[in-house]
């Protein structure tokens, strides 16, 4: 073995070994922006066969970047061609269209667009359909994402100190199953060893969180994460996942750790403090597009922050880089483009 041969041996060798043990979690794409991320706007549970989408009030606001957090169409079906045709009804709607010429458009699924009601690891078409996805997304056939089991992905936004960590969990492709309630007193119990992400997602998420660059994170979960009281799918039915997740959180959080959520056809803020050092991170949950609930009931959630809003809406997320860590304002807007609230973080 020359001494050139063993030079390159070990150049290459610890380097492909990091890029493992990182579990592939370098981002997708670092989006270079000539500035730094001033708007971003999110969204979720949108039926594709329905017309008011509030595209032109998510338009009116100018946001840099918009983000699915899932329901993004009512696939339901295990018939790729079902959902393949609903995926091309929702893109070519020419109000969406104008959001996909205007800014770069990211998104996670939830269990709708995934295939299936309450979702979970054994839906037998989710390797089909994660594809269906990323082909709705755009996402680039040489990316990460593509590669894996799973539909996670993360990117980097921005540039410089200017940047955000945009993780987007996937809820659905490796999660065990939700344990229903035999008496009927509630739809759900506690799966207490339940896991919802998976060992290859919890490292590759792990190795995000402890090489982050970013002062600001958003964590995109379609199902809701700080929330505790309320009786449908949420991170509370895997206990031991919940914990397991904030605990990384509390660990490695640094700036702001902003969690986004959908699914529950409503819009709420909620906070919690983490650990000793009671770090804050924040969840603004925002569905949905097309459809909320039909009456004015009350939700209980010791942690909401906000109001509890029960009409259309999309979330707006403003930043502002002239203070460390970063102000955040984060906006509850519906049909007309009205405010329904504005929440300062931290409140
Ligand atoms: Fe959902």
């Amino acid at each position: 073995m020359t001494f050139r041969l063993l030079f390159w041996l070990w150049w290459l060798v610890p380097a492909w070994c990091c890029a493992g043990c990182r579990g592939g979690s370098e981002p997708e794409q670092q989006v270079d922006a000539s500035r730094y991320p001033e708007r971003i706007a999110f969204g979720s549970c949108s039926r594709e066969y329905q017309d008011n989408q509030l595209w032109d009030e998510i338009l009116a606001n100018e946001p840099e970047t918009w983000i699915w957090l899932g329901d993004n169409i009512y696939g339901d079906s295990e018939d790729m061609a079902v959902l393949a045709e609903k995926y091309r009804q929702q893109k070519s709607r020419p109000a969406y269209q104008k959001i996909l010429q205007s800014m770069p458009v990211y998104g996670i699924w939830d269990d709708h667009d995934y295939g299936v009601n309450d979702g979970d690891k054994n839906y037998p078409m989710k390797r089909q359909s994660k594809e269906l996805l990323l082909d709705f997304l755009d996402v680039p056939a040489e990316a990460d994402v593509r590669a894996r089991e799973g539909a996670y992905q993360y990117y980097l936004l921005g540039e410089g100190a200017g940047l955000i960590s945009l993780i987007l969990l996937d809820t659905r492709y490796f999660r065990d199953e939700l344990q229903t309630d035999p008496d009927g007193n509630t739809r759900y119990l506690p799966n207490a060893d339940g896991d919802i992400l998976g060992e290859a997602q919890w490292r590759w998420l792990e190795g995000i969180l402890q090489g982050n660059p970013a002062p600001v994170t958003i964590i995109g979960s379609s199902i809701q994460v700080i929330p505790e009281e309320q009786g449908f799918e949420k991170w509370g039915n895997f206990p031991a996942a919940r914990q397991r997740l904030l605990s990384l959180i509390e660990r490695y959080g640094k700036g702001r750790v902003l969690i986004l959520s959908g699914d529950r056809h409503i819009a709420e803020i909620s906070k919690l403090e983490l650990g000793e050092r009671r770090f804050p991170v924040y969840e603004f949950t925002s569905s949905g597009l097309t459809h909320t609930w039909g009456g004015i009931r009350e939700e209980p959630n010791m942690h909401r922050i906000s109001q509890l809003h029960i009409a259309r809406n999309f979330g707006i997320i403003r930043l502002d880089w002239n203070t460390s860590p970063p102000g955040i304002q984060l906006e509850i807007r519906g049909e007309g483009n009205r405010l329904f609230e504005s929440v300062t973080v931290p409140d």
